[in-house]
């Protein structure tokens, strides 16, 4: 037999979803293992989101629709950006994908060629790696400070005549950090000084605890060179409804729209009608979740902090990030094998030494979790 694709045999497996399958292996042999490995929120999604979908089924929303989406949809985004992401954005400079992570595989078709290299800030969430690798780019990776979270200077070693992209992701999973003003207007520095793309995933915007959020595209003219990936997983808690979408100039929307095209086609079309009812609707949900998100977090950290770890800022998304150092794929396995919890090593996000937490269960499972990890006691 001929030989399988060589691309995609280099690309690694998703870290994440392997201690999850053991973690599910575990539960299906009637073990009570409580996992804070997934990051998905544990609400339903919102009522009037799931009724706009239903009634869009019931009215024979089931087509085919415009590859980049439906026209109401487009525009809600493009008055979302515009109001609360502080940079102009017509709908045409706008994509919908099935979820966020096809429109960060998108972008990097439509922005690289072969032997591009792009920066990525670690730790960094699984998935860019190998959106890059499949694109033909290469990785050159820059770890952040891990005292302070944000970016500095050093930032500019990472850049030579190869680079073309960099992968700006805050607040971050999975180390919960927010990017402030000047970590975002050093990389605005960086593109407009070397002309280089960014991409800015904004995936968790509206999970931002007592700090602001910043969109990369707002800062000088850093529109003209970003392309700005959001979606409706976290904030509206859709993750299987599989839609994103992605904000960029035209003429990468319309790079974007060739590898849609030619390959998902769109986005599911009666899920759109969902989502421009999240867009449009009610914010309230949006507020009740992130309250609840905060509560579990000081709970979390306290907790975590009591027992000597230190922990990164944790001030958006759901992710607690735990400095355990030594081995933290030991680590891991201790805590899920003998403690019956599921966390996530650090190392599958190029951060050794760390482990990330997800708070996005009851509070009930977080307090027996953390009951469980004192128990344990450190390596
Ligand atoms: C940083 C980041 N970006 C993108 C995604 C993908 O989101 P979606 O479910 O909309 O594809 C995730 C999901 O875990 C994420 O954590």
């Amino acid at each position: 037999m001929k030989q399988l694709s060589e691309k995609i045999a280099a690309v690694a497996p998703s870290a994440t979803l392997s201690i999850s399958d053991k973690a599910k292996k575990m539960q299906r042999e009637g073990i009570d293992v409580i996992s804070l490995s997934i990051g998905e929120p544990d609400f339903d999604t919102p009522r009037h989101i799931k009724d706009a979908c239903i009634d869009a089924l019931n009215r024979g929303e089931t087509h085919y629709s415009p590859s980049n989406g439906i026209p109401e949809l487009l525009t809600a985004i493009s008055e979302k950006i515009s109001s609360e992401n502080h940079f102009p954005c017509r709908p045409d400079q706008v994509i919908v994908t099935c979820g966020a992570k096809d429109a960060i595989y998108e972008a990097m078709e439509a922005v690289l060629n072969p032997g591009d290299e792009t920066i990525l800030i670690t730790p960094a969430w699984v998935s860019y790696e190998p959106c890059v690798q499949i694109a033909g780019g290469k990785v050159v990776k820059h770890a952040i400070n891990e005292k302070t979270f944000q970016l500095d200077d050093s930032l500019l070693e990472r850049v030579n005549t190869k680079t073309k992209m960099i992968v700006v992701n805050s607040p971050s999973n999975p180390s919960g950090a927010v990017f402030d003003t000047n970590s975002m207007k050093l990389v605005a520095d960086i593109c407009q000084d070397y002309d280089i793309y960014a991409i800015s995933d904004e995936i968790y915007e509206k999970l931002v605890y007592a700090k602001e959020h910043i969109s990369l595209a707002a800062i000088g003219d850093m529109a003209e060179r970003t392309i700005t990936i959001n979606g409706f997983s976290k904030s509206y808690a859709m993750t299987g409804w599989r839609l994103g979408y992605a904000v960029a100039p035209v003429e990468i929307i319309r790079q974007m729209s060739k590898v849609q095209q030619h390959s998902v086609s769109q986005a599911v079309t009666f899920a759109m009608w969902g989502a421009v009812a999240a867009l449009k609707g009610d914010q309230r949900c949006v507020v009740e979740m992130r309250t609840e998100f905060d509560r579990r977090r000081k709970y979390i950290l306290s907790e975590l902090n009591r027992m000597g770890y230190e922990t990164a800022p944790a001030e958006g998304a759901f992710y607690a990030f735990v400095n355990v150092g030594g081995d933290d794929v030991q680590t891991a396995t201790r805590w899920l094998e003998q403690g019956h919890v599921a966390v996530m090593p650090g190392s599958a996000f190029y951060a050794p030494g760390w482990i990330r937490l997800s708070y996005a269960t009851s509070m009930e499972k977080l307090k027996n979790a953390m009951d469980r990890i004192q128990k344990l006691g450190r390596n």
